[in-house]
């Protein structure tokens, strides 16, 4: 055997039985899709009628899942900055309480997309990386529908915070959790019907699915 071909096949022995390859790395960018479950935790002013009219209603807001896709790009071995994106979700706003309780009053469709600070506190070699993050919040709703009138929620900027994990099964394929809580406040009106109202939405967005890193 040729010296080069014996160094070769020493090379591939040792790269064999190395433990898992480094998890996450300066330079890496990081994959993740998966189902995005945005649950709000809602609360609003009293809806009150053009005029002057008193309700004794807030209004609700219902959860949505849609496919949400993050992406972190590592600066480090353990900071990144983290993306979240996804498909429009889309959620019911109805009465709660007073004369509106369980009216339907319209739906929403909203994009929240979200830039984040993440620190991962464990090594590089680490197959198991949780992180934590801090960041903003952009909400923009659109395709506003009411059968009461022009229905508009203004758009909102806001804090947001995540934790999650991510669990390497290999160099390049992995699974993810990660829950984060956002800051979305909106002014909503229904045109000519009612005042606007402050609504806030604050919701606890969940998402599990597959890593995969660059
Ligand atoms: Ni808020």
């Amino acid at each position: 055997m040729s010296r080069t071909f014996k160094l070769s096949v020493m090379a591939a022995a040792v790269m064999a039985v190395a433990p898992a390859a480094q998890a996450f790395e300066a330079g890496d960018f990081i994959l993740r899709a998966g189902v995005v479950h945005v649950a709000p935790d809602d609360s609003s002013d009293e809806v009150l009628l053009v005029g002057g009219g008193a309700t004794g209603s807030e209004v609700a807001v219902d959860s949505n899942s849609q496919l949400g896709i993050r992406a972190t790009y590592m600066f480090t071995g353990n900071l990144g900055v983290g993306v979240l994106a996804a498909t429009p979700f889309k959620h019911n706003i109805s009465g709660k309480g007073g004369a509106l309780d369980g009216v339907d009053i319209g739906e929403t469709k909203h994009l929240p997309p979200t830039v984040t600070l993440q620190y991962f506190p464990m090594q590089s070699s680490s197959a198991l990386q949780p992180f934590v993050g801090v960041g903003i919040n952009y909400t923009t709703f659109f395709e506003e529908k009411s059968d009461l009138g022009e229905l508009t929620l203004d758009d909102s900027v806001g804090l947001a915070v995540e934790f999650g994990v991510d669990y390497m099964l290999n160099e390049h394929f992995g699974l993810n959790a990660a829950v984060w809580w956002a800051d979305i406040d909106t002014e909503a009106e229904i045109k000519g019907v009612t005042e606007k109202l402050n609504v806030e939405i604050d919701p606890m967005v969940y998402m599990v699915g597959f890593t995969y890193k660059f």
